[in-house]
Formats: structure tokens, sequence, C-alpha cells
């Protein structure tokens, strides 16, 4: 809707015409953007679909055999007699780090840049296939000589340095289990996922620089890992050194510690690939779930890498001879095991490596790297988008952007409004945009648009890419071809996780009970509009959506009444302009102590050395009493209500009806 009048004045209140915020007034009425004419399309994908409508399985067969490179190739596709213990190719075997690197290397492109990593106080290196084989072969057999064999877990806590992802392929080199946890989760949490993974060798660093300063990664990680007797033993990638750590290197346990470099240095060269079979578990990565015990999610070695290498080059549109990627999530997220490592690598591609914020030194840095590098196809997340238009159009336009040709989000639902700042103020009005739909479960992409070929909506996922089969149910399980429902997915699929490490039970549970073995319930609600194109909503289950990172409700309620100050707490979601979702507590104090400032301050540290600094509640509400039915469960629905000003509801099956009004008098007074 256009706001201004025939002379271009504004109305009061209404953005001036002629600025960005009235053309993007303007932009928010149209319904579709058509794909690009003259945008390359470089994979067959109507091809692609048809095949896949006609016969998934064949699809996927033919799929793994042009993409990936098999040391025995399969003679069996999907394995679906015991749902939901799905099975793909496993009687064929191949190595992934091989097709991440080697076949790369023997087709003489051992030269490309795999990696230009970039550091924030301006650094830059270049990592060639050659180069990132040389070191994956070395560590792989630096891990061996540390007795790392099949199947054993190493867990990995690194930053966004080149290391990590000779890391996670050394392990794949050997048959080793990695098990990445995010950069800036607290070393409790690392431990926490070590030992309920059985880890036997944590890669970590000696420091990790963030902003200017840096954190004392080894040593805090030491307190913690301490007694963890099944981690044997602990790689330390000296990565900022004495100087930056106040003049002494990282502390080392004798017998127990070695220094990456070191180890690297002194291996055998060589060390041939292992060939895996392609059920063989390839990485644990753990996510929340509606517990407080994290989901250790399993993926094994040929689906999942067919997952990542066929979208990667499917949504992304990429040539790896002239591309140049750059996704800015962390790689302690399946976004970045997916989507930096393995389907950037598996393709060939050379891609940008941040370590470092989006607003250090100043809030053009990513456009800054954008223009360096010549950056063609850009992958980040609404919340990053949010930031940066709350920043202001000024940075961006800094720097020359026209080497991009595509952007793609992922992690939360985008609002229209940033959407449309990203297509035209990143994008010039130029670049498609890719809203891609998936999990942490799923490997890979879902549902998202195909640049070139789908309409794109601002706000919604699209389509489900080929091979794909989403699909809406109602809360009793009737099929909805439109409408709202919960979102569900009919068929297996290759990149699908296989289990819970160590937990079938739980695995069964959580995605295949409530409409039986052969329906994934993906935890999303959805709709579904009239040309068949997916709008996620959001979680169905208490899982918090902070900045797209995935946080369990119970995990944050379990780290809060860990204090001992604190009798009991219920923690919910807030809708928030800038994360998407924020976390609110409400904490009763035990002894019925009255809570203050300073209390506030304490909790938020505790559940950010509990957890990490990203789990801390951004409001902390002082409750006398917690709304609780009259079996004694607390009504979160009601403190959502309350924390985001809406009127009360029925609250007549409380135990004690009176809380709820008491809650909501303190809200108000507080403002
Ligand atoms: C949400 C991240 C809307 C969703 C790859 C999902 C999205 C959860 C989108 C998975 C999107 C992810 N639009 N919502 N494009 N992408 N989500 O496991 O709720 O960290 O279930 O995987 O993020 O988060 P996870």
């Amino acid at each position: 809707m256009t706001t201004t009048d025939q002379a271009g004045a504004s109305r009061a209140g209404e953005p001036e015409a002629g600025t960005l915020e009235a053309e993007l007034e303007r932009l928010l009425s149209v319904e579709s953007f058509d794909p690009p004419a003259g945008f390359t399309r470089r994979r067959p994908v109507e091809a692609d679909a048809a095949a896949a409508a006609a016969d998934p399985v064949a699809f996927w067969a033919d799929k793994a055999r042009e993409l990936l490179d098999w040391d025995t190739p399969f003679t069996t596709v999907l394995n679906d007699a015991n749902p939901p213990f799905y099975k793909w190719f496993e009687d064929g075997e191949l190595n992934i780090s091989a097709n991440c690197l080697d076949r790369h290397v023997a087709a003489g492109r051992g030269d490309r840049v795999a990696f230009h990593w970039a550091g924030e106080e301006g650094e830059r290196r270049a990592v060639t296939y050659a180069d990132l084989l040389d070191e994956t072969q070395r560590l792989a057999n630096g891990l061996r000589s540390l007795g790392v064999g099949r199947g054993d877990v190493v867990g990995i806590f690194l930053p966004m340095i080149p290391q990590v992802a000779a890391a996670m392929l050394a392990c794949a080199r050997i048959g080793a289990v990695h098990n990445v946890v995010f950069g800036g989760f607290a070393p409790s949490a690392v431990k926490e996922r070590m030992e309920v993974s059985d880890a036997k060798v944590l890669i970590t660093v000696d420091g990790a620089r963030r902003k200017g300063r840096t954190a004392p990664v080894k040593a805090a990680v030491d307190a913690e890992m301490g007694d963890l007797k099944s981690l044997e033993r602990i790689v330390v990638v000296e990565a900022v050194g004495a100087a930056a750590l106040g003049g002494a290197r990282a502390p080392m346990t004798p017998g127990r510690d070695v220094w990456y470099e070191e180890l690297v240095a002194a291996a055998d060269p060589v060390c041939p690939p292992e060939p895996m079979s392609a059920e063989a578990p390839l990485f644990i990565l753990y996510s929340s779930g509606s517990t407080a015990k994290p989901k250790g999610i399993l993926h094994t070695t040929g689906g999942y890498l067919l997952g990542a290498t066929y979208t990667y080059q499917t949504v992304f549109d990429i040539d790896p001879e002239s591309d140049v990627y750059w996704c800015s999530a962390d790689v302690g997220w399946i976004t970045g095991h997916s989507y930096i490592i393995y389907g950037p690598l598996s393709s060939g591609a050379t891609s940008v490596m941040y370590e470092g914020a989006p607003d250090y030194p100043d809030f053009d840095v990513w456009w800054k790297l954008i223009d360096e590098y010549k950056v063609t196809v850009f992958y980040t997340a609404p919340t990053a988008i949010r930031a940066c238009m709350k920043w202001g159009a000024q940075y961006p336009d800094r720097h020359d952007l026209s080497s991009l040709r595509l952007l793609g989000t992922v992690g939360e639902p985008i609002n229209p409004k940033a959407w449309l700042w990203y297509h035209k103020v990143i994008g010039g009005g130029r670049c498609p945009i890719v809203d891609t739909w998936w999990q942490t479960e799923t490997g890979a992409i879902m549902i998202s648009p195909i640049p070139g070929v789908t309409a794109t909506k601002p706000g919604s996922a699209t389509r489900p890419l080929p091979g794909i089969t989403p699909a809406l149910l109602t809360e009793d399980g009737q099929p909805l071809t439109e409408g709202t429902g919960v979102l569900v997915i009919t068929q297996p699929w290759p990149s699908m996780l296989r289990t819970l490490y160590k937990d079938d039970e739980r695995f069964v549970k959580t995605y295949f009970s409530r409409f039986g073995p052969t329906t994934y319930l993906v935890g999303d609600a959805a709709r579904v509009d009239a040309d068949g194109y997916f709008w996620i909503i959001g979680r169905i289950d208490d899982v918090i959506n902070v900045s797209g990172h995935r946080l369990s409700t119970a995990e944050v309620e379990s780290a809060i009444v860990a204090h001992e100050a604190v009798a009991e707490a219920a923690v919910v979601a807030q809708a928030d302009e800038q994360t998407g979702q924020a976390i609110v507590a409400f904490v009763t104090l035990a002894g019925g102590r009255a809570g203050d400032d300073a209390t506030v301050a304490e909790l938020r540290d505790h559940v950010a050395t509990r957890i990490g600094k990203l789990a801390r509640p951004k409001r902390i509400i002082w409750a006398e009493d917690l709304p609780k039915t009259r079996s004694g469960k607390i009504m979160r629905r009601l403190l959502r209500d309350v924390a985001e000003g809406r009127a009360l509801g029925d609250v007549t099956t409380l135990r004690d009806p009176t809380v709820m009004a008491a809650l909501a008098a303190k809200i108000a007074e507080a403002g």
C-alpha cells in the first residue's frame, strides 16, 4: 500500500516518500515475487521434481550415484522393514572425508580455496582443498595415535577456525563419531554432552576471541572436565597464544592433554580413508527437547551426505567454479554442519569462514567481507537481519554488494518486513531469497524455494524440495490440504536422523508415537495456503526459539532451580521483536524471600554458567506462587498470556485461581 499522496508529502505518522521505509511499506503489499528472469539455473530441478514424484526411492538412488563417490556401490536403497528405524543404501560403503576432499584434489582442484578464513582483527588466511586434505590426514593419524577408532566419540568445542573443519573431517576419515558443541555454550554444558555421549577425546582451544577480548577456554574446560572418567585425552589448538592469555600458555595436564599443532606435526601425512558403511554413525548433535535432558540427534554417513550435498547444490544454485559462498552460522549448529562443512566441501565449493561478531569492529563488518571476497551467495538468520535493520542501511550502503546473486535465511520464521529489507537493501532487489525450513533432525533443507523456479512470498518457506513429503494434520490426525495444522513428514528421506543416541525409546516417543511409526512429527505448526505454500508458525512443544537457537523450557528451568535461593521456576517464551522469542522466567524464591535487582543479575549469571549466555532469561518475574492444575502441573500457557499482556482466560481449572490475578497485578505494577 502506498502511503504518500500525489504531491509526495507524507501524511502524519507515515514514512516520507522516497525513503527506504516508504519503499518497504509499498513492498509489503506485494504478495509474491516471480523468480528472476535470466537467473542461471544450474540443476535439472524440474526433472528432479518429476522423478521424485514418480518414484522417490529411485530418485534418491539416482542422486546418490550421481553426487557421491562410493567405495562399494549399494544394491539396496531404502530398508523400511522396521519403521521408524529406516536404513538407506545400507550395503554401500563410502568415506565422507574422501568425498569432501580427496576427490576434488584427485581431479586437479587441490589449489581451489575451500575456506577464505577471516578473523575479527583483520587476519586473513586461505585454506585450499589440498591444505585441508593434508591437515585432515595428519590429524586423523594423530587421533588414532591417541587411541581413537571406529565408533569412538570425539567431542569438538572450537570457535570458527579452519581447524574445526579438519577436526570433523579427521573423525569422518577414521570412522569416529563427532559431537560438536556450540562455542557459545558454557563448559558445564560441554561436560554434560561429553558425559552422555561417552566421548573419549575432546578437541578444544586455548582461548577464543570475541569483540577484542579473549576468553580462556581451556582453563574453563579444565575446571569442569577433571572428574570425567570416559574422557581420556584433550587436544588443544593454540589459537590465541600466551600473550592473549595474560602471558602464560593454556594449562596442560601431562599425560592427558596434547597440543593440536604438535600432534599434527608429528603425525604421518598419509591416512587412507576408511570405507564406512552408509549407515555408520557420522555425528551426534545435541539439541533441545521438551525435557531438561538434551537429545543426542544421530546422523549416519551416506544418506546425510546425500541430503546435504543435493540440497546445497539445488537450493543455493552453486557453481563451484565461480561462486563464493558464505553461511554466517556457527559450526556448532546443524546449519554449520550441513552448510558450512559437508554440503559445500562435498560440492567442491569455495566458502568464507568468519570468526567474529557482526557488530565488531563496526556494524558494517559483514558487508565489508562480502565486498572483499565478492561473495555471491549469502545465508544467514532472520534475527541477524533484524539486527542489521536496526543498525541501519547506512552500513551495507558503505560497501559494494553487487557480487551477491542469491540470499538465504534459516532458523525461524522471517517476518515480511525483514524479508523485504534483506531483499531490497542487501540484495539490491535482484537476488532471490531462499527461506529454508528444516531442523537438526532432518539433516538437510526440506521446504524452500528453488531460485529461478519458485515464486517467493515474503514469510513463506514455499514448497517442499524434490523427494520430501510434508503434510498437515489436524490435532486428531486428519489430513488437511489447506489451513493450519500440525506439520508432519509422511515418507522417510535419506538425511533423516536415525535415532537419539543410545535412546531408541525416546526417539520413537518424541517423533513417531503421536501419529504412528511412519509419520514423522516435526514439532512445528504450519499453515498451507491455496497455492500449496507452507508458512511455518512455530513450535508446538516446550521449545523456545531465541535468535534461531533452540532451548527447552525445562532445561532453563532446571538451571534456575539449581540456584540455592530458588524454590521453583517456570519458563515461557514471549514474542520479541529482535530475537523472535525471548525467555521469561517466573521465579519463586525460597523461604518466601522477595526478589531484587541483585538477585536478577545473579540468576542470569547462574544460567549463563550452567548453559550459556544465550539461555539467560530476558525477564525475571518474581512470583509468590505459580499457576498449577489440581494435579500440580504448571500451566505455562497462562504464564505466556500474562507475560505478553493478554487478558487472562479461564483460570477455573487452577488449584488456586487467585494466583494468576496476583501475578497480573504484579506485572501491571512493574509497568
Ligand atoms: C525453526 C535449524 C520457520 C522451526 C536448521 C524448526 C524455522 C526449528 C525455519 C529447527 C524457517 C527453522 N522458517 N521456522 N525457515 N527454519 N525453523 O533444529 O521451528 O536448530 O522446528 O534447525 O527451527 O531448529 P534447529
